[in-house]
């Protein structure tokens, strides 16, 4: 895809992987809308993109709620015309042995990393098919491989990876692909962690962001429609 002037939007582009993708996608020339809560990191993504000479808007909001999710989308639209790249990012995860997992915990967890990416990728569709796109969805190698004290986790994105699988073929005749990227640890503060000790054998959002550019570069009559991401050395245990 011509990544000039493409309009793209990234939630979760606050932080973490998102923002490191949203950047990316600025300085190879994308129009990018920014799609978090926390308005400040929105702000100073999108002044990091326009010093880099490229186009930002944001949208600031929670994905669990519907009315976001038709919202961010349109006003991808209204900001930098129809969407052709959709990066359903944001998630989030909980350490907590099933007998441990409230239900507030549970639902959060779905919510945002399953059902926020299906009402975000409905309401891009009409725009998307119109004349092609490439839609992104980052899960995690914890929805095929199980974790115990992350139950919600794994499930979630094995549920994610699945709906990709489903949409990629629903899709793809209309010249819409539909990658699901899987990384391994990612030097992040995802969950509000910070990471304790050396996190130098982790990928990093930029590794992931690289990835992403990659895949839509590749031939327009090419998909691939699932990518696992590892660092190459695993974790060195104490
Ligand atoms: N880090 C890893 O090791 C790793 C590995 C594999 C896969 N992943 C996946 O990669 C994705 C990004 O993770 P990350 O490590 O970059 O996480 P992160 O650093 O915690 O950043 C998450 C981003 O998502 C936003 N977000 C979270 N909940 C949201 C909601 N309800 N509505 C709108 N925005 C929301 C956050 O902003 P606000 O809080 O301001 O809303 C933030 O910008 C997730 O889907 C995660 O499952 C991460």
């Amino acid at each position: 895809m011509e990544l000039r002037g493409a309009s793209a939007l990234v939630t979760g582009a606050g932080r973490g992987i998102g923002r490191a993708i949203a950047l990316a996608l600025g300085r190879a020339g994308a129009s990018v809308t920014g799609v978090a809560r926390t308005a400040a990191d929105l702000e100073s993504l999108a002044s990091e993109i326009q010093r880099a000479g490229g186009r930002a808007a944001s949208y600031t909001g929670d994905v669990r709620d519907p009315a976001v999710c038709a919202g961010a989308i349109a006003r991808a639209r209204e900001a930098h015309g129809r969407l052709q790249i959709l990066v359903n990012n944001a998630g989030v995860g909980a350490h907590a042995p099933v007998a441990e997992t409230t239900d507030d915990q549970w639902q959060r967890i779905l919510d945002t990393n399953l059902t926020a990416v299906f009402r975000l990728t409905r309401a891009a569709l009409p725009q998307l098919t119109q004349g092609g796109g490439h839609i992104f969805m980052i899960s995690s190698l914890a929805g095929t491989n199980p974790i115990a004290g992350m139950a919600a986790y794994c499930v979630s994105k094995a549920a994610l990876d699945h709906f990709a699988a489903c949409l990629m073929l629903e899709i793809r005749p209309q010249g819409v692909k539909v990658t699901t990227l899987a990384p391994g640890s990612v030097d992040t503060g995802f969950g509000g962690e910070s990471r304790s000790g050396d996190a130098s054998w982790m990928l990093r959002g930029d590794d992931i962001a690289a990835a992403v550019l990659d895949l839509l570069r590749t031939r327009d009559d090419a998909l691939l429609s699932r990518v696992e991401m590892r660092p190459l050395r695993p974790a060195r245990r104490p």
